[in-house]
């Protein structure tokens, strides 16, 4: 078996890179551990930037995104029992975000990818990348895969990072982890609410008119089993409470999850023919919802560069395509580091750090630079 490119993980990021290369001409295989279902109801992201929204319209796989996603023009933060909206458009010179599922643009992708794309191979698992073959198993039986590029698109639990050699890592483990929920409830707000608490953080965000997404912060190694569903509305209740006459609504919670929380960045992105894109090269805490947004930029960026090369003969791109999305990558990791401590609280936190974080926060909400400064962070720089 041969692709020019071979792609492993059927991610966002393997997803569309194969869409992208197939409207350019190039020819790929996609190959994917998990099955069709599975990948297509991990919860996981749900707020886009435009600059991500705008990729997946180019590439003609946001039809449903434009019926059924949810334009968002700004954030609200709340702490000392007090709401404060940041306005998007007005600090950013315009810019707004968008709420659609990263299961549905999972969904969208793989029916077009089946539809009119290459082959996208489910229950694939790759085991081994060398010089220009990869061996992966499918029912049982070995197989090898020839190219001219493979990417691994696999993942933060993929099998492509160690296949650069010297590798520079860079990471932290926070203190907490979240405990996110699915509901069938109308979301309590028109925007996402992120609460700075006594108790912790607590984030409300939704998935349409009818089904909410709703995230507390908890104690590392938490089971979810400790959490029944009264359990949880009461410490969302506590975590978001303000001084007006705000509710949130209770609904049935349809799936519960925890979710540990990392910054993790690997430097270069590229070994030879072998290049890394998305959560396999890097991760950030769910916080600034910077990690869905980072693996379309970092796809778009190498998709331009294999296309260059393939059309030029120059690989100037595909040699800066690790830098270029480095850049990005602190960028984002600066900002996502910027938004957890600003807003959980540690185990061993002081009366002192309470009291920056709340400085800070305050800072924002009178500030027109501070505030710009988290909106063009957050709604995605150019
Ligand atoms: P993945 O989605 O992890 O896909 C990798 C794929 O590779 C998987 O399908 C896996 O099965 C497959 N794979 C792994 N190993 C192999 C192998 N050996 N062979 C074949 N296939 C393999 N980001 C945002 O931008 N905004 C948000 O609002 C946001 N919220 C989040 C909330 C939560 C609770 C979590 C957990 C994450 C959130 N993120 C958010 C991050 C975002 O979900 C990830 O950054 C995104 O999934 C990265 O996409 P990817 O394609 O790089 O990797
Ligand atoms: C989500 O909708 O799942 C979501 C939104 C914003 C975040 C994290 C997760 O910062």
């Amino acid at each position: 078996m041969f692709a020019t490119v071979a792609i492993v993980g059927a991610g966002p990021a393997g997803l569309l890179l194969a869409r992208m290369l197939h409207n350019a001409g190039i020819d790929s295989i996609v190959l994917e551990h998990r099955d069709r279902a599975y990948v297509e109801h991990r919860q996981r992201a749900g707020m886009l930037e435009q600059g991500t929204v705008d990729a997946l319209r180019a590439c003609g796989a946001a039809e449903r995104l434009d019926r059924e996603g949810l334009v968002h023009h700004g954030i609200e933060l709340r702490f000392d029992r007090r709401s404060h909206h940041l306005d998007f458009p007005a600090l950013t010179g315009g810019r707004s975000v968008m709420i659609y599922a990263q299961t549905e643009i999972v969904k969208d992708l793989v029916a077009l990818q089946l539809a009119e794309g290459g082959p996208l191979l489910f229950e694939a698992e790759a085991i081994a990348i060398e010089d220009d073959t990869l061996t992966f198993v499918r029912d049982g039986v070995k197989e090898r895969l020839g190219f001219d590029f493979v990417v691994g698109c696999d993942g933060f639990h993929g099998i492509s990072r160690a296949a650069i050699p010297d590798a520079r890592v860079y990471e932290r483990e926070y203190p907490y982890s979240w405990l996110g929920i699915l509901a069938d409830v109308p979301p309590s707000c028109e925007e996402l609410i992120y609460a700075h608490s006594e108790r912790g953080f607590a984030l409300h965000s939704m998935r349409s008119p009818t089904v909410s997404r709703l995230y507390l912060q908890v104690p590392n190694d938490t089971d979810p089993d400790d959490w029944p569903d009264d359990r949880i509305w009461d410490e969302l209740d506590a975590r978001f409470a303000v001084d007006t006459d705000w509710k949130l609504m209770r609904g049935p919670i349809t799936q519960k999850a925890v979710t540990p929380m990392r910054s993790f960045v690997t430097e270069p992105m590229r070994h030879g023919r072998l290049f890394l894109a998305g959560d396999a090269a890097h991760i950030v805490p769910p916080t600034g919802a910077k990690g869905l947004n980072l693996a379309i930029s970092d796809v778009v960026t190498l998709a331009k560069a294999l296309q260059h090369w393939f059309t030029t003969g120059s690989p100037d791109l595909l040699n800066t395509y690790s830098d270029t999305c480095l850049r990005r990558v602190w960028r984002a990791e600066h900002f996502s580091y910027f938004m957890t401590t600003l807003l959980h609280r540690t185990p061993d936190q002081t009366p002192f750090d309470t009291r920056l974080q709340l400085s800070q926060l305050h800072r924002i909400a009178d500030s027109r630079h501070a505030a710009a400064e988290l909106a063009e962070n957050y709604a995605g720089l150019p």
